[in-house]
């Protein structure tokens, strides 16, 4: 939801923001600018559109040269995506760009404009820049402190004040923001894509402080002014992971990493052939004692959860709830002292997961964060955490930290079934071996991309499609219906298969292809018998199933062959398929395939 940079350095700050921006467009790209202090002032320059128009207008209208500046790519939220509402926002003394949102602003906007200031934006964050200006008495870091005071919400804020030329101050509260150090030049940004072509090294900015750049450096502070002492990070992958290396999308790179993904992710949490997660606090003891678990997260990451969910109470016999977070943050759950909640979340900002983890702190349950990005928000908050070690994840659309969010879940499966003693250690060692070998099934199934792009063609025209599969299958299918939907803006439902006859069933005619999904050995002949009951009523069927399975032609038109381990496994090569399959449908549709429309990756607001 939208990404914010900042610059201070000697470099030709338009061409490093602009640079640093096209890192952060998977966050939102609706509209673009940019604020540069030239000899005489603040220049700003901003537009509806991708960056690429930004950088078209620029070189039409004329470069800013400068060497400080602030940059903004915009997610719309308040106001439509147009050239008025394209930040950066200003006052006569301040300019801003804003990732979050400002729920006061309505009552903010009223006290300013009585006290005669104009709005020219339907933006919540043109309030914010006229209230700066409001406060402001020459003290910057005064001024910001009583702003963030007053106003409520979500920022990550990148500022300039036209009077304090070539500084740059940001703040934050619940949106993210990183400070980069580099040799004499200083950035702000939303992520860590954005500075990796100048430099690894970073601050984490903790809630409501303030960074100052100035002279090629970053000093923090408390909003009293109080110097603060920050821990310098460095990030641990450099630019060729967040670059496309070939690919022709981010989208097919990340699916194509997900078997060393998985690898990166597992291996260090096996300690002689059984799952050890003790490196976040978790021991065999503690998680024996949970009596409930609740899975909280948003889209993908709750599938994820909901193949974790039949994997734990499959082995380990504990039950467990997957709650989507917008709906479990307001429904006053029950939640005491014995149980754990584990969010998930790819990039450990999600909003209403945020807002999750923190209520179920309050309400005395222990969390556990399943995050992929070091130092999020999430990931600082909760209890316990596992990182998913993927690698950045650009493409909007999640793959690769699905997969690792779910080979996650199993070894949590696998030691806490082994802790409950639901499972021998036997069981455990093998089950353990057999998740270590599923990135080699996951490579075998890659081989098939030729195949899924065939099936893509027979699927591009299509309005509507099903999902169908039983128990993991289920799961699963909800999982290869919002890829499909999200990147190819087709039509998808997914449903447990034995439920279609009590409704569903009457959409399926010959233009509505099912995709169905029959991994789980014990439940095949079920669903090969809803498979034939749509087949029946005209429906071109993909079948997804073990290559071994022989699939008669009055049940498949398409089958995908899956390489056979333990059912219990089996979603990881599964989802690989339907993967690719969404993937080609927007490719061959000619959609935007990482930058699916009125979506963004990181979603900060609720
Ligand atoms: O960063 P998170 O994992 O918390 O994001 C949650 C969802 O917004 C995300 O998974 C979304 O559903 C993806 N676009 C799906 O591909």
């Amino acid at each position: 939801m939208c990404g914010i940079v900042g610059y201070v350095g000697k470099k030709d700050c338009t061409r490093v923001l602009l640079d640093s921006l096209s890192k952060l467009e998977y966050r939102g790209y609706d509209s673009a600018g940019v604020a540069v202090f030239e000899n005489d002032g603040i220049k700003i320059s901003k537009t509806k559109g991708r960056l690429a128009a930004l950088e078209q207008k620029l070189k039409r209208e004329g470069w800013i040269n400068g060497h400080c500046g602030i940059g903004h790519t915009r997610w719309a939220t308040h106001g439509e995506p147009s050239d008025i509402n394209s930040h950066p926002h200003t006052s006569a003394r301040v300019s801003i760009v804003h990732n979050g949102i400002i729920e006061n602003y309505q009552r903010l906007k009223g006290f300013l404009e009585k006290k005669g200031y104009e709005f020219e934006s339907q933006t919540d964050t043109e309030t914010v820049a006229k209230l700066l200006d409001f406060y402001f008495d020459g003290d910057p870091i005064g001024t910001i402190g009583k702003v963030i005071s007053e106003i409520e919400g979500s920022y990550a804020l990148g500022i300039m004040f036209s009077e304090l030329p070539d500084t740059v101050y940001a703040v934050r509260k619940d949106s993210p923001l990183i400070v980069g150090i580099g040799e004499d030049e200083a950035f702000i940004a939303s992520d860590v894509p954005a500075i990796l072509k100048y430099t690894r090294n970073y601050y984490l900015l903790d809630h409501e402080e303030i960074v100052v750049l100035k002279d090629g450096k970053a000093s923090v502070f408390d909003k009293h002014g109080i110097p603060i002492e920050k821990e310098l990070h460095t990030a641990d992958w450099d630019m060729e992971a967040a670059e496309k290396g070939g690919y022709a999308h981010f989208m097919l790179k990340e699916i194509n990493e997900q078997p060393t993904a998985v690898k990166t992710t597992i291996s260090p949490r096996i300690t002689d052939g059984m799952p050890d997660l003790s490196e976040c606090g978790m021991t065999t003891e503690k998680l024996a004692a949970y009596k409930n678990i609740f899975v909280v997260a948003c889209g993908t990451a709750m599938h994820a959860g909901l193949v974790g969910k039949y994997v734990i109470e499959q082995l380990a016999r504990v039950p467990v709830a997957v709650e989507v977070a917008s709906e479990f943050r307001y429904r006053n759950p029950i939640l005491s002292d014995g149980d754990l909640v584990i969010v998930v979340s790819q990039s450990g900002e999600t909003a209403d997961t945020l807002e999750a983890l923190r209520m179920s702190k309050r309400l005395g349950a222990d969390t556990l964060a399943i995050v992929n990005v070091k130092g999020s928000s999430i990931a600082r908050e909760a209890d316990m955490v596992l990182y998913t070690h993927a690698g950045p994840e650009i493409s909007v659309a999640s793959t690769k930290a699905y997969m690792v969010q779910i080979a996650v879940f199993y070894l949590v499966a696998f030691e806490l079934a082994y802790a409950k003693q639901a499972i021998s250690e036997e069981e455990c060692r093998r089950l353990t071996a057999a998740l270590a070998a599923v990135p080699e099934l996951i490579n075998v199934v890659l081989q098939q991309a030729e195949q899924c792009k065939y099936i893509a063609s027979k699927l591009v025209n299509a309005s509507n499609l099903l999902y169908i599969g039983r128990g993991l299958d289920y799961a699963l299918s909800m999982e290869g219906s919002l890829k499909l939907k999200e990147i190819s803006y087709i039509h998808s439902e997914s449903y447990a298969a034995g439920e279609l006859k009590h409704g569903t069933i009457s959409l399926v005619t010959g233009s509505m292809p099912v995709i169905a999904v029959a991994t789980q050995r014990e439940l095949f002949d079920k669903t090969v018998s809803n498979v034939k009951e749509v087949k029946a009523r005209g429906a071109k069927v993909i079948f997804v199933t073990h290559a071994y399975k022989t699939v008669e032609s009055d049940v498949a038109d398409f089958k995908i062959a899956l390489p056979t381990t333990d059912d219990i496994l089996m979603p990881i090569p599964a989802v690989v398929p339907l993967q690719l399959i969404a993937y080609y449908t927007s490719v061959l549709r000619g959609n935007d395939v990482d930058k699916p429309r009125n979506l963004a990756k990181s979603v900060t607001v609720e």
